[in-house]
Parts: structure tokens; sequence; C-alpha cells
């Protein structure tokens, strides 16, 4: 994606669904399209876990892209592999150290508990 100088970067819409401890009453913001989800959401007052510094390596990151998922790039095989320690996960579960945010609008769920929590309960 090339950036012209003095043109806005373009964005996309995310909605992050509500989470009792992360974002109670849910959240909407616009998201520059090319950053990683982690850090757009961290930028956003989510505090979401990235136990491994946002290199795919732990999972912790883990939320479920309930829309929009088919504007960003698919799953690889390490993402994959990653995904397979998360807790709750399903057929739209990502690591969202590895989306890199596209497309119109975005919404996500994050998980009720992280890898880390599932192994302290
Ligand atoms: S922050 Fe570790 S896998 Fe995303």
């Amino acid at each position: 994606m090339k950036e012209r100088p003095g043109e806005p970067r373009p964005t996309t819409r995310v909605r992050v669904l509500p989470h009792d401890e992360l974002c109670p009453a849910g959240l909407i913001f616009d998201a520059r399209q090319g950053r990683k989800l982690v850090d757009e959401l961290l930028a956003h007052g989510v505090a979401i876990e990235h136990a491994c510094e946002k290199v795919g390596a732990c999972a912790t990151c883990h939320v479920h892209v309930r829309s929009g998922a088919e504007f960003v790039a698919a799953v690889t095989e390490d993402e994959e592999d990653q995904l397979d320690d998360a807790w709750g996960l399903d057929a739209q579960s990502r690591l969202s150290c590895c989306v890199r945010v596209l497309g119109p609008e975005l919404v996500i769920e994050l998980p009720r508990f992280t890898r880390n929590h599932a192994r302290e309960n």
C-alpha cells in the first residue's frame, strides 16, 4: 500500500463487541489500514495481551473476526499452529498481531479468556 504525501491514509471502521474486562461498552474507531490490528486495538485503549511482543508466537492476542475477514489476508500455517493453543478457538479466530487492517469494516469479538488466563483458571 503506497501512501501519497498530503493524502490521508485510508481507514477501516473497527467495531469491538463488548467484553466485560477489556471493553465493557464496546468500541468503534477508525483504524489505519496496513497496521497490525493488535496495535490499533492498543492505540484505542483496548488492553489486549501481547505476550510475545506481537510476533505471532504466543496466541495471547487471539480475537474473533466476526465480520470483514474476507478483506484481510488469509491465515498462514504458522498463525494456524499458534491458534491451536488459543482459548475458545473457532473458525473466525485470528491472532490480532498477524492481521493487517484492511477493508471497510471489521467486527471484532475478544475471547472471554486468553491463553494465559485459561492456564491460571
Ligand atoms: S502477540 Fe503473541 S501471537 Fe500475537
